[in-house]
């Protein structure tokens, strides 16, 4: 198991570059499955989730070779297959391989996908959609089987802007030789960064950053180069750990546009914020107060990713901030990590109330999630001592680099394999 050591205490001073969003980047995977030719993924990051779906890719028959910070997939040779259970199971974007080989082959079988635990991650908006579709289903214990022989246009309805879902339709509209409309369809930048690949490959849709997407399906995909927008989660992640820790902090290759909620709440915790077009500076002297309420929402509100880095930075502003988590209810595992540091959390549903503390000490904690693990390192950044996070291989599915990068920015890490 991997093991971090964290002696806290230290500013955080440099400049870090960001990199491509993990986000966009494996929906856009999936989606060179569709392409029947030459893919170059430019800025695809370097983490285990992105190694994942080359695996899978790999496994389906394309050709998948990494050239810097490029991916470029060759999908002519691609073959209807199973992707297997342990594939599928390393992470939740591989529902999105799974619309895709539907819409390729016209069949496909799904077992359970991967990806942090959130609480319940159902698929049920998935299935209805395929099916509105003309998806047809047989279900044994462990998975679903998909056959899609004849497929149909229409109007569909989402009852949540699930992310997921809006990028399993576009995945698998494309293929339909018919219109198909999408109400309710999620807003989040990494949704409109797949339809400007699909766009690139040929395809045809409208509509795009709003809710409601068309697609005029059917046409034949073509290879395409595409580069992968800023992964605003890494920003929002290093901005939550050097307003926490204090010091002076540059991301580069970001765009500031695309977090406009977090830039505001660390604003408000009293951070001084400037932005350029693909630059965020932020200097903290590391004493912040409470932000008041903060409720997570869908795009272009503030994103539940950053629910857990950002609360892991107010853990010893003066005042209280409430985190109401409107998009995983139960996404509160960090919580009781956060905890061991000596934070005075409240939770209450769906409901979170930090009251800071003067202090945080150094304690043995885990990393429950991807997010929850920045958010108990965050904490260890800023806790008197040396303190020990077990399961921080979960970081490497979404952070490239990132023990050099805290390094680089002065933290004094340590990672072990115990
Ligand atoms: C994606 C992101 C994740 C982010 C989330 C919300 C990827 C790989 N992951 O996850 O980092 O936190 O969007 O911005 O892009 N739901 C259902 N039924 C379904 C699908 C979803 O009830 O069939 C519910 C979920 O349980 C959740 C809500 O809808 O409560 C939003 O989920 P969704 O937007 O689909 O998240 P993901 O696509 O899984």
């Amino acid at each position: 198991m991997s093991v971090l050591r964290v002696r806290g205490g230290e500013m955080l001073r440099g400049v870090i570059p960001i990199h491509g969003a993990k986000n966009s980047a494996l929906p856009i995977l999936a989606a060179t499955l569709l392409s029947c030719g030459r893919c170059v993924i430019c800025g695809c990051p370097d983490i285990a989730d992105v190694r994942a779906a080359g695996e899978i890719l790999r496994h389906l028959g394309c050709e998948v070779e990494r050239v810097g910070t490029s991916l470029i997939v060759d999908s002519t040779g691609a073959k209807a297959a199973e992707i297997p259970p342990e594939l599928m199971g390393k992470m939740r974007a591989s529902l999105g391989f799974f619309g895709a080989t539907l819409s390729r082959f016209g069949w496909g079988r799904l077992c359970a996908p991967g990806g942090c635990r959130l609480g319940a991650r159902p698929v049920n908006y998935h299935v209805a959609a395929l099916s509105a579709l003309g998806a047809e289903w047989s279900q044994t214990d462990s998975e679903l089987r998909c056959n899609w022989e004849f497929r149909v246009g229409g109007d569909l309805t989402l009852p949540f802007p699930s992310v997921g879902a809006t990028e399993t339709v576009l995945l698998a509209a494309v293929s339909v030789p018919a219109v198909v409309t999408l109400h309710g369809a999620a807003r989040e930048p990494e949704i409109a960064d797949l339809c400007g690949f699909l766009t690139a490959m040929g395809a045809e849709i409208s509509g795009v950053g709003t809710s409601d997407l068309t697609v005029r399906g059917g046409k034949r995909l073509h290879g395409a180069v595409w580069r992968v927008l800023p992964d605003r989660m890494e920003t929002a992640s290093y901005l939550a750990a050097a307003a926490a820790a204090g010091g002076d902090v540059t991301l580069t290759e970001t765009d500031p546009t695309l977090l406009a909620p977090v830039l505001e709440t660390l604003r408000k915790a009293g951070c001084r914020i400037d932005t350029e077009t693909k630059k965020i500076r932020l200097v903290s002297d590391g004493n912040l107060r409470g932000v008041g309420t903060v409720t997570t929402a869908p795009y272009p509100g503030f994103p539940t990713d950053a629910q857990a880095p950002v609360m892991a930075a107010l853990l010893r502003a003066k005042g209280e901030s409430v985190f109401c988590e409107t998009v995983f209810p139960d996404r509160f595992s960090h919580v009781p990590e956060l905890r061991r540091f000596g934070a005075e959390i409240a939770l209450h549903g769906r409901t979170a109330t930090v009251t800071g503390v003067e202090r945080l000490s150094a304690c043995e904690a885990a990393a429950t999630d991807l997010r929850g693990g920045m958010a108990a390192l965050i904490a260890a950044l800023c806790a008197d001592g040396v303190s020990t996070l077990r399961n921080i291989a979960v970081l490497d599915r979404g952070y490239e680099n990132w023990v050099e990068n805290f390094r680089l920015l002065g933290a004094d890490v340590q990672r072990t394999e115990e």
